[in-house]
Parts: C-alpha cells; structure tokens; sequence
C-alpha cells in the first residue's frame, strides 16, 4: 500500500508528540447495524480503510466496542503492520451487551482488559492515545473519573499507552482528569447544531490540547437545516461539507473524524472540508446552534 503525501484540509496539528492530520477518520460506522457484529460488506469496509491512509490521513479513532472488536480487527486486517505515520486512537469505559447496549465497564480491571484487548486486536505493543470514555449514551454525567483514569495513567506509566484523552466528558471532569495526569485529547459530542461545548473548545485550545468532535456530521441523524442548506446552495457544496469545513475553521485545535462506510463518501468530505467560508457564512450557520 503506498501513502500519498497529499495535503488534507486542515493541514495537520500535534497530539502530544505525535503528529497527526487534521483530517482523520472515525471507524465507528465500519460495524454492522446498531454498531454490533461484522460489517455487511468487508471488502468495503478494507476499502475504505485502505482509502483514507492512501489520501494521507494519519489519525484514525475506533473502539473496542465498535462490534465489540469489530472495526479494531478490520483496521489491522487493512492496514497492520501500519505506517509510521499512522495513529490509531481507542476508548475504553464502556462494553457491549446481547442486546447491542452500551454499559459501563470503567473499574481498574475493565479499563486494564479493555487496554490489552485493544493491543491484542490492533496488533500493537503501545497504544499512540487512549481516551477514558465518561457518562453513557445519553451523553455525559456528573461523577468523579479519579479511579478509572488513575488507571490509565498507571498503564501509561507502564509503557502501554502514549497520551491520554477523555471523551463525553464535563468541564469539570477535563479538569480532574488534568489534575491526574496530562490530557491531549478531548473527544465530545459537538457539530453546527450541538454546542454546548463551545467554551470548553476555546478554552482547550488555548491550553494547546485538541478538541475532537464525534457526530461532526450529525451521527445516526444527519444535520440538517434551512441555513445549513441556504450556505451549501450559495457555496455550490453540500450540506457535509460545510458542516465539516465550519469544523475545521471553527477553532485550530479540532481534530476531524468524520465516519462513513463509503470510499465515494470519504473523498467526497476529504474535498468538501477543504471550503472556505466566508464571514457571513460563518454568520448565518454560528445562528443555528447558538
Ligand atoms: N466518544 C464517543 O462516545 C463517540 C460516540 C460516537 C462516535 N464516536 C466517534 O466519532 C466518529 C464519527 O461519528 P459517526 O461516524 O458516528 O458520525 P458522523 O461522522 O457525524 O456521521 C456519519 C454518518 O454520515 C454519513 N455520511 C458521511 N459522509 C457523507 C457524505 N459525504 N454524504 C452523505 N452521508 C455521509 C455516513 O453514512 P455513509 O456510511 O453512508 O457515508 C454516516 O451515516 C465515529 O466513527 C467514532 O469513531 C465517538
């Protein structure tokens, strides 16, 4: 497989002492249905895989639990043994059970098997970033993460883990997970139209940590939108691709990982992110979360 050294939008930032591309790739979507189970079609799956490392991307984010294991064994069945360049980020903090649900698995001992599982599966001796994965799936809670990123730092300290992350996080649990052990990485639910965030972005980007957002694209319900829809007819692109570019131009410090099962849709957002906006576009779609 050869790497393109094209130039992704966004350029590329670091993430600790790694240097990734602005423009990654989420994995989560690779999964069967419901995230559960392997993909429909695998050869696709490898494809799309193999797509976004030949475009240049080097930051890829997938989960133990997508499938469980599912887009983990794909990501090395594609792409092991990986180029230098490439970082592929984990999370741990939460399982899967039979009926496709999302518990939470956050003790000493489930963060320390999720860890090595992801070694296992990914075929790594250290993992570049891991995140601790807060709240559930409605979204974050209110508690203490001390003990369960204690233990991620433990494991850092161990050599198998690089950085450290937390991800559907509160403010105040950036904080206690900073006060523990230095954080690179935020990963929370945030795109045009869910912006609860917006004060926890800037205040990380100046402390040179980088915001990345999951659903950049709306997730399981695509962002949709008159003013969204109103800037993409004036731009002559579409609805993602503004979506993607606002993202990217919404603050230095965000970290692309839009997700999609399609190569024809990866190009596509890897082209469309690259818009540039002008001020009243930026105007009309900062109305529509805020
Ligand atoms: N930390 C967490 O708790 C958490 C939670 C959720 C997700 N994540 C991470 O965030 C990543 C991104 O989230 P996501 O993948 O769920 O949602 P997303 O990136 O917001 O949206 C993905 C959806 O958009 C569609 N899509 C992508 N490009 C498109 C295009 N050009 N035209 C039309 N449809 C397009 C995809 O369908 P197609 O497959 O048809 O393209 C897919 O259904 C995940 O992959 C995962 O790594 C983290």
């Amino acid at each position: 497989m050869t790497t393109l050294s094209t130039s992704l939008p966004g350029g590329s930032r670091t993430l600790g002492d790694l240097r990734v591309t602005r423009f990654g790739y989420g994995a989560m979507q690779l999964a069967g249905p419901g995230v559960m189970g392997p993909p429909a079609d695998r050869d696709g799956a490898l494809a799309v895989l193999r797509e976004a490392v030949a475009l240049g991307i080097t930051h890829l984010d997938t989960s133990g639990a997508y499938g469980p294991h599912v887009t983990n064994e794909l990501i090395r069945a594609a792409l092991h043994p990986y180029p230098g360049s490439l970082h592929v980020v984990t999370k741990v903090g939460a399982t899967r059970d039979g009926d496709g649900g999302w518990p939470v698995a956050r003790k000493p001992a489930d963060v320390r098997r999720q860890v090595h599982d992801d070694l296992g599966t990914l075929g790594l001796e250290a993992l570049d970033l891991v995140y601790l994965r807060m709240g559930d799936a409605t979204g974050p809670r209110p508690e203490s993460l001390a003990e369960p990123f204690q233990t991620l730092a433990e494991l850092q300290q161990q050599g198998l883990v690089r950085h450290l992350g937390v991800s559907n996080a509160t403010p105040d649990q950036v904080a206690e997970a900073r006060s523990i052990a230095p954080v690179v990485a935020v990963q929370n639910m945030y795109n045009l139209a869910h912006r609860h965030d917006d004060a926890l972005v800037d205040d990380l980007a100046a402390d040179g940590i980088a915001y990345v957002p999951f659903f950049p694209l709306g997730g399981f319900t695509p962002l949709q939108s008159a003013a969204l829809s109103t800037v993409a007819a004036r731009r002559g692109a579409t609805p993602m691709s503004v979506a993607l570019a606002w993202l990217l131009q919404r603050s230095p410090n965000v970290l692309l990982i839009p997700g999609t099962s399609s190569v024809a849709h990866l190009r596509e957002n890897v082209v469309g992110a690259g818009l540039r906006l002008a001020t009243e576009d930026v105007a009309a779609l900062d109305r529509i979360g805020r």
